[in-house]
């Protein structure tokens, strides 16, 4: 073990959070229970969280010592192998509730008192509002909020906001207005959780922090870009939400855009968070918005029908419970971008997501145009082009394509990979993403989180394709355990490209 590597694991196994209080709105509802307490509980037992308070806010009727044990419920239902009853032990004693309903202006004079009991009247003190709550009641919140000087009046106050950020460009900007009225930019924690997946980082890593890539990395010498979000999973009682979000605003608009954002921004002036965040922006507003006249040249969207996954029947979308049995609300997309800029102009980015495929598969593949000279004549049919993937999941790791010969007589080239396995390296447990994601807000970094003028670019990319579905909804049908629409092979094939297979 080198010496860099054991101070790396030193300062990981040394880290630990600036106190906190973090109040939950809606401390007892679906993302409070899978999600985040899970995630809290799990930092809490790898030690990195030690001066805190969780204050729970929410709507139904209970006690202190009631939300206890439906955290613990909970825990031992989403924590699962984490769960260890020493640990709850000392974590209850972190937890606090308050029932009230959202909306009532009267109940935010005791979260006031609570609070300053709880961050010791120091109101520099690092204070997480964390709306884990529908879009709907962000609103009521943060006027409630603002009313009684909870929010840029103190200067330790953050509110952290899930997506999707707004249902269209109107929307979105509406409640940044709302939200910048009551908070200051920097205070607002927008989460996209894949900025914060390890590998995913690692693409910013790759590229700025070797000398050996970046000049490859442009136009001149990349033919295309592919992104795969593939999952195995259908909606899973959520059908509330999908049905308004569908997979366009569920994965494309916040994840899969900022996935582009990081393959293809500029190197920052530096490492501050704006300098990042303005090079992830400028991407977004170089994606050129797809003519709704030509959608079908660049975008399909698809449905689940009933099919096998992973060796279960499972049933089709419109036989989800609470879907309506006409829906017509997309479960799949792939598209083509481009991005209007200097590097990239007339590369295309082919995406591809959706829910019920053959199996849960993330990956961003970067491949190389052909060596301009075919030297090696008829054999060359097995030469492939470079190219480099970064495996999200089921594997972490980045490979290298190239072609060497084959040993023999003959002379024959034959393409190999180089590869940096996550495992295999570092076989250490690295965070997971909603993990990193809590500590960067808590220490202040916001780095990771999408701004305000992110996410209405983002969505100056997807309100044409969405007024242009709205008004034919052609969608695709695919079986459930498939690759998807037949539509999607033709939307890539017609360009004489293929999708890598998974
Ligand atoms: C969430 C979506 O943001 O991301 C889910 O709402 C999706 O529908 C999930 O399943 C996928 O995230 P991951 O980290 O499992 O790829």
């Amino acid at each position: 073990m080198n010496t860099s590597f054991k101070s790396c694991m030193n300062a990981l196994n040394t880290f630990k959070a600036p106190p906190f209080v973090m109040v939950i709105f809606g401390a007892a509802g679906d993302l409070a229970q899978k999600k985040l307490l899970p995630t809290l509980f799990k930092l809490f037992i790898k030690g990195f969280l030690k001066d805190f308070s969780i204050l729970g806010f929410g709507l139904p009727e209970m006690t202190t010592e009631e939300y206890k044990k439906f955290v613990k419920i909970s825990l031992k239902n989403f924590a699962k192998e984490d769960f260890s009853e020493k640990e709850f032990q000392k974590f209850k004693n972190c937890l606090f509730y308050e029932s009230a309903d959202l909306t009532d202006g009267k109940k935010y004079l005791n979260l006031c008192e609570k609070i300053t009991k709880l961050s010791k009247d120091d109101d520099t003190n690092n204070l997480i509002y964390y709306l884990a709550v529908p879009p709907t009641m962000f609103e009521p919140i943060v006027e409630n909020l603002s009313n009684r000087k909870l929010c840029k009046e103190r200067k330790g106050a953050k509110i952290i906001v899930e997506k999707p950020f707004g249902k269209d460009k109107k929307s979105a900007h509406l409640l940044n207005q709302k939200l910048l009225k009551a908070f200051l930019e920097n205070q607002i924690y927008r989460i996209d959780h894949y900025l914060g997946k390890e590998t995913v980082q690692n693409v910013f890593f790759f590229r700025f922090g070797n000398a050996l890539f970046e000049p490859l990395w442009n136009r001149n010498f990349i033919d295309h870009v592919q992104i795969t979000v593939a999952e195995d999973l259908g909606i899973e009682n959520r059908a509330f939400f999908y049905e308004q979000a569908s997979v366009v605003k569920d994965i494309v608009q916040n994840h899969i855009m900022q996935l582009i954002a990081l393959i293809a921004m500029e190197p920052p002036a530096n490492f501050e968070a704006e300098s990042l965040r303005n090079e992830r922006v400028k991407i977004f507003k170089s994606i050129q918005p797809i003519d709704p006249k030509k959608i079908n040249d660049y975008i399909v969207m698809g449905q689940y029908q009933k099919g096998i996954v992973n060796g279960k029947h499972v049933v089709g979308y419109k036989q989800e419970k609470n879907v309506k049995k006409t829906s017509k609300t997309p479960t799949f997309f792939a598209g083509k971008f481009f991005i209007d800029n200097w590097r990239w102009a007339d590369v295309p980015f082919y995406v591809r997501t959706g829910k019920r495929l053959k199996k849960r598969f993330t990956e961003i593949a970067i491949q190389f145009k052909e060596p301009p000279l075919r030297l090696l004549g008829h054999q060359c049919s097995n030469l492939e082009s470079n190219m480099i993937v970064f495996s999200i999941y089921p594997k972490q790791k980045i490979e290298l394509r190239f072609n060497v010969k084959f040993p023999g007589m003959e002379n024959v080239p034959y393409p190999v990979d180089m590869l940096f396995d996550y495992k295999d390296v570092f076989k250490v447990d690295y965070p997971l993403a909603y993990e990193r994601i809590l500590i960067d807000a808590l220490k202040s970094d916001i780095t990771l989180f999408a701004r305000q003028d992110g996410v209405e670019a983002m969505w100056n990319v997807i309100d044409p394709i969405m007024d242009a579905f709205e008004k034919k909804k052609i969608i695709h049908p695919y079986e459930s355990g498939s690759y998807g629409p037949k539509k999607a092979d033709e939307l890539i094939l017609k360009d004489k490209r293929q999708w890598r297979q998974f």
